[in-house]
């Protein structure tokens, strides 16, 4: 099931369109949006039914050849599907993937449609081949120092195949574990408002028979204080060089509890989820979304009319709280200085000497 892809045919007339699983939908449904404009794409991210940072990653490259499609099915000139390309950049701010696979296929536009839709694609394999190869990394450098034969691990919102391209990151270590006969159990916090870990990760999980319980973001430190896990592994929407991370509200949290229990907390993410501009955390934009998301659940309001709520979609975790950020070039430590530069060098300068 894959969270988007590009179909040759599925638009109107025939022509070419990004089919996205509709994530708002999950678990009840599964449908997809045939996107073939542009602003429907857009709306597709703003409401979520595409998601999480890799798979925003696909969709920006895969939106540049929308504009372009749409732009020549409309007549547009150069500079309205070059604004139609800047809508899609921006529909989301905190994930840096979305502007960085847009960014890795625009320069191609002047060689025209099918060489900017074989770097989209191009963008979409890479980022499974990462994040398996991650999830290897990141798995090898937990059971390299968790003494015991099944881990019990933690994990907040959905990091999975859904959420990129194909496997996952956060979810792709937890996978990785499984595969290996090194897991035991996983507690997937339900991550309020939008309930990304009840609906999302706990498909997943289930799906591959992954033993899971899932639990209100509210027990997770305690979980993590009543020894009842042994790590916890998330995902990124967007790292900084210090190692500062940003990820769906509630995980600073998880990471406080885990530092005063002293287990390891794992980032798991693909090096397109890095920002090397960023020297820290500080200058990341935290999305804020409609109060409602959180005064309301399925459309019922629960809080009293007039309450009004407060919804910051993301949250930066220090890189002080950060035991282990795993990429596919290696796994950085930046609570005891292996930064992330250091990590892309080492397999920069081993590439090189290939
Ligand atoms: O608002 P969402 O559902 O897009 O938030 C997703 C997350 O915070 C994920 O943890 C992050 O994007 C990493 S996905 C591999």
């Amino acid at each position: 099931m894959l969270a988007i892809e590009w179909d040759d045919t599925a638009g109107r007339d025939g022509h070419g369109a990004v089919r996205v699983l509709d994530q708002t939908l999950l678990p009840v449904t599964t449908a997809y949006r045939v996107i073939d404009r542009v602003d429907d794409l857009v709306a597709a991210i703003a409401e979520l039914a595409v998601r999480g940072a890799p798979a925003l990653g696909v969709a920006g490259a895969m939106g540049v050849v929308l504009a372009m499609d749409e732009g020549l099915r409309k007549g547009w000139g150069e500079s309205d599907v070059s604004a139609a390309v800047d809508r899609v950049r921006h529909a989301r701010p905190t994930a840096v993937n979305l502007a960085w696979g847009v960014d890795q296929v625009r320069p191609l536009m002047p060689e025209g449609r099918d060489a900017v839709l074989a770097a989209a694609r191009r963008v979409a394999r890479e980022d499974e081949e990462a994040n398996r190869q991650l999830s290897r990394l990141g798995a090898d450098w937990l059971l390299d120092r968790l003494d015991r034969r099944r881990l019990r691990v933690l994990t907040h919102c959905n990091t999975g195949a859904l959420a990129t391209s194909a496997w996952g990151t956060a979810l792709g270590v937890i996978r990785e574990l499984h595969h290996r006969n090194r897991l035991e159990l996983v507690y997937a916090d339900e991550t309020r408002p939008l309930l990304q870990g009840s609906r999302l990760t706990a498909f997943e999980l289930a799906a591959e028979g992954i033993p899971h319980v899932v639990q209100a973001d509210g027990a997770a430190a305690s979980t993590v204080l009543r020894g009842l896990v042994d790590l916890a592994v998330v995902g990124a929407d967007r790292i900084a060089a210090n190692g500062d991370a940003a990820n769906k509200i509630g995980t600073v949290g998880v990471a406080l509890a885990c530092r005063d229990a002293g287990i390891p907390f794992m980032v798991a993410a693909p090096w397109s989820t890095v920002d090397l501009s960023m020297p820290d955390g500080s200058g990341i934009e935290i999305e804020e979304r409609p109060g409602e998301e959180v005064t309301e659940l399925a459309g019922i309001r629960l809080a009293p009319e007039g309450t009004r709520g407060f919804n910051p979609a993301f949250d930066v975790t220090p890189a002080r709280l950060v035991d282990a950020v795993a990429t596919e070039y290696g796994v950085a430590e930046p609570r005891s200085g292996r930064d992330l530069a250091e990590i892309r060098a080492l397999a920069l300068g081993a590439a090189a000497s290939m």
